[in-house]
């Protein structure tokens, strides 16, 4: 199928890319490059420059460029970013993706996975986290998402708008090729990375958390994982394939609806590691030990985020196959070894 990828780009639009043209299918990409490298992109992959929030852009890129499927990766994803400037979250994750599902149903594409994050839930009241478990998130990235999720199963509804929104928790690791470079960098394995490189200085966020260490609790996700979901869910909003139909659904007006589902599953291993278990993992990667230093805790962290990752092997057929944090970390680091200046452009 050809499929077109928002984001395609950055971090895990790249890789997915990557898993799409290993897969056989053909991959147009759109991207701004605001936070994207083209470097990240393999040979033959055409990218289009520019904003899925521009209804002009996108118009004339599906008119060129018909295609089956949607994988939308792109948008805001900076937590602190989000509660400094809320603004730019509605504008872009909302306004800018509604824009973008007008641009996508006027040239009649009803196939759509997206990329949305455990942010969703907020604090769970506990983990492992279902698909069921309230939505309540607590800064405007996850609310931001959670907004344009609702709009999905609306869409579904009224104009057969067939989606998968994928519910990330801690993505992490790299591929042979493309690996995590965010300016500025504020995920936890670039910068215990950075620390044992001495390119910057690392802090633990708190270390006095209700866990066994006292440090958060997060569900890390190999980022090749992470790709393979993506295309089986691409897969699973094919027309007529029975895991995005709804049989029951009424659409808006009160009519027979569309029989489009829109579903909602979670990314995760189904296990968690604190902090300083993800530094002692790299310390046995990297071959010596990482300085760092004990602060406060970072404001609107919960502390633990676990997935349920079951509905995934159910729907999807999906696992996590690299679920040891030391060959995720790995990884990364072995992608930091061979791109020392990440990338070029
Ligand atoms: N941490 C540190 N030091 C650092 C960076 C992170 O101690 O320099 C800690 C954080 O406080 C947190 C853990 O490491 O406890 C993981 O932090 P990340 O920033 O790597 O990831 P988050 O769990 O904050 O973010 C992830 C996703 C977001 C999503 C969020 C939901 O990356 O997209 O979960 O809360 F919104």
């Amino acid at each position: 199928m050809r499929v077109l990828v928002t984001g395609g780009a950055g971090y895990v639009g790249s890789v997915s890319v990557e898993a799409l043209v290993a897969a056989g299918h053909d991959v147009v990409v759109l991207d701004d490059l605001s936070k994207g490298h083209r470097d990240a992109l393999p040979p033959g992959v055409r990218l289009v420059m520019g904003s899925y929030g521009d209804p002009a852009v996108v118009a004339r890129l599906l008119a060129d460029t018909p295609v089956d499927a949607v994988l939308h990766c792109a948008a805001r994803s900076l937590v602190g970013e989000s509660i400094a400037d809320p603004a730019l979250y509605y504008r872009e994750n909302v306004v800018g993706g509604v824009a973008f599902l007008e641009a996508l149903r006027s040239a009649g594409v009803r196939r759509l996975v997206f990329s949305s994050t455990a942010a969703v839930y907020g604090t769970p009241a506990s983990v492992p986290i279902r698909e069921d478990a309230a939505l309540a998130p607590i800064n405007p990235y996850g609310e931001t998402k959670r907004t344009f999720e609702g709009a999905l199963r609306w869409y579904a509804a009224a104009y057969g708008l067939r989606s998968i929104s994928l519910r990330y928790f801690n993505v992490a690791g790299a591929s042979a090729r493309n690996g995590e470079v965010h300016t500025p960098e504020t995920h936890l394995i670039p910068n215990v990375l950075a620390a044992a490189e001495g390119r910057a200085a690392l802090t633990v966020f708190g270390i006095d958390y209700p866990t066994p260490d006292g440090t958060c609790i997060r569900d890390y996700l190999h980022v090749e994982d992470l790709a393979r979901a993506h295309l089986l869910a691409l897969e699973a909003t094919a027309p007529d394939d029975p895991r995005t139909a709804a049989t029951t659904q009424v659409g808006p007006a009160g009519g027979e609806g569309t029989g489009a589902a829109a579903v909602a599953i979670n990314l995760g291993n189904g296990g968690g590691f604190s902090v300083r278990e993800v530094l002692a993992a790299a310390e046995a990667v990297v071959g010596r030990p990482i300085p760092s230093t004990s602060g406060e805790r970072r404001a609107g962290d919960p502390p633990a985020l676990v997935a349920d990752a079951a509905r995934a092997g159910e729907i999807l057929g999906w696992r996590a196959q690299h679920g040891d944090i030391v060959e995720i970390v790995r990884s990364a680091w072995e992608w930091r070894l061979a791109h020392p200046d990440g990338y070029r452009g």
